[in-house]
């Protein structure tokens, strides 16, 4: 089990290296698909982008083609290994539950002053639904992107009207992602989850902030009853 108290007791364990790995991979490789996705549309000429010293090759369609292509392998093992990690480990605890949605308003509510927050898991409500919006934009691009390569193969034609269809939906897929990066960045200009970011840094988070906020997970990590 990687969820510990740290000796000191100052700290506890929130997330061990696979954690941080599967994070970080995913993080990199999606912002890398995002930047030479976008270099595949005529945005980077228009907006001038490669006159930027050391920038001439963003608007070179094969470059940015074969970045993709790169970032996609990384981007699919690092979900593969994510699925395959959390079913052995039988660790289901960032999936959405009842009543999420209620929790999530009353999280948000307290964040402006407004009413209590309620007792939280390892996970709030808002970070279970962030999950699932995050996971399903980028299966919904993974998806929809097999088919583009797929296209792209040497005596492969689709239809006119899938290939249409698969380029809206990835398109699609680009603006849920950012709008959910947004969101989830947008989460940490709040100062209630600063205490969070140290996490995905070192994998320790403050004890202090943990009892208070997360005492379900907290009284379950340390052994109490709830
Ligand atoms: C493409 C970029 C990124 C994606 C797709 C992504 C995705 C996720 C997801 C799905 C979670 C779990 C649910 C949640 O907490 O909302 C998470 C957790 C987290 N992310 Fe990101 N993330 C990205 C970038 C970043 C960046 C740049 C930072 C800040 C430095 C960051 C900080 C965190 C933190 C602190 C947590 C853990 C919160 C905890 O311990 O409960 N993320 N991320
Ligand atoms: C965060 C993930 C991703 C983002 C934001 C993203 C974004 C984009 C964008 C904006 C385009 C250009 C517009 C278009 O032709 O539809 C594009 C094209 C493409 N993407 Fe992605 N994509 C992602 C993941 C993937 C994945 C996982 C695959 C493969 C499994 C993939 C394969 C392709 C292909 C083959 C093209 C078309 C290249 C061409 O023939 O012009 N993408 N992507």
């Amino acid at each position: 089990m990687t969820e510990k108290i740290a000796k000191d007791k100052k700290t506890i364990k929130r997330h061990g290296l696979s954690v941080l790995f599967v994070h970080w991979t995913v993080a990199i490789s999606t912002f890398i698909l995002i930047f030479s996705g976008l270099g595949q549309m005529p945005l980077y000429k228009r907006y001038m982008l490669d006159q930027l010293p050391g920038l001439s090759w963003v608007i070179d369609y094969s470059i940015t083609l074969s970045i993709h292509y790169w970032a996609t392998t990384v981007l699919i093992f690092a979900i593969m290994y994510h699925i395959v990690f959390h079913i052995m480990r039988r660790d289901f605890d960032m999936l959405p539950r009842r009543g999420d949605m209620k929790q999530s308003a009353q999280i948000i509510m307290a964040v402006f002053g407004f009413g209590k927050e309620p007792e939280n898991d390892k996970y709030l409500a808002e970070q279970r639904l962030a999950y699932v919006f995050i996971g399903f934009s980028l299966l919904l691009l993974v998806f929809t992107g097999i088919f583009k390569v797929i296209k792209n193969l040497p005596h492969i034609n689709f239809s006119e009207g899938f290939t249409f269809w698969i380029t809206q939906v990835h398109n699609l897929g680009t603006f849920l992602i950012i709008i959910g990066i947004v969101a989830h960045l947008g989460a940490f200009i709040f100062k209630e989850n600063w205490p969070m970011l140290p996490g995905i840094f070192t994998g320790k988070i403050d004890l202090g902030y943990a009892k208070r906020r997360h005492s379900i997970w907290y009284n379950r990590v340390s052994g109490k009853k709830r």
